[in-house]
């Protein structure tokens, strides 16, 4: 019985993983290390909703419009200390973030990150202070200087959709 119930599982499962196989994208370097690194927690399109977790998809880009929101998303320390020792790498990841997953929300004119830029934060993570301390101020600029909804006060608007 337990061996007929196993070979029938058996035989669902594997058409379905064949399916997997043939049809899994190719993910680009900066992609695969945020599935790996990111993805987890941020979701894989960046919406973490309903977690207490920022929402990245469509919002993230919004920090791009003063130079401290610009430095602090590479001064996170989840992307600071990112096991990714290459600059470079990093700072392609973190502009797949931004301008990929951000989408619209990413003002126009914004520059890319270099792994010069990076480099340098990366010195400078936010290890003492208070994270939702230091992102209350900095969304407080954003919603006062730029056309940034004040929903991004939270981690996510109402509705668990992107910010309008
Ligand atoms: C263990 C879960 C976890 C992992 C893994 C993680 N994050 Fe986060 N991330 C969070 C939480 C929680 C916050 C909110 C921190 C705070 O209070 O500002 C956050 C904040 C952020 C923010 C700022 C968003 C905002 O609206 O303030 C960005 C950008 C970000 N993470 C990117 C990343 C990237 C890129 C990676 C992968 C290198 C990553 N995170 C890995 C949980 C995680």
């Amino acid at each position: 019985m337990i061996k007929a119930a196993a070979a029938a599982a058996l035989f669902c499962i594997a058409p379905a993983m064949a399916y997997a196989a043939s049809n899994w994208p190719e993910l680009t370097t900066p992609e695969s290390d945020y599935v790996e690194h990111c993805s987890g927690c941020h979701g894989m399109q960046g919406d973490s909703y309903p977690a207490e977790i920022p929402v990245l998809r469509d919002r993230i880009g919004y920090f791009m419009c003063i130079q401290e929101g610009r430095e602090y998303l590479i001064r996170l320390p989840n992307v600071a200390y990112s096991p990714i020792p290459d600059n470079q790498q990093l700072a392609d990841m973190m502009n797949f973030v931004v301008f990929g997953l951000g989408g619209t929300s990413v003002p126009k004119g914004a520059k890319p990150f270099t792994a010069a830029e990076v480099g340098k934060l990366r010195t400078r993570a936010l290890a003492t202070e208070s994270l939702i301390d230091a992102r209350a101020e900095i969304v407080g600029k954003l919603v006062g200087r730029c056309a940034v909804p004040k929903s991004m006060n939270d981690f996510y608007d109402g509705q668990g959709q992107a910010a309008r």
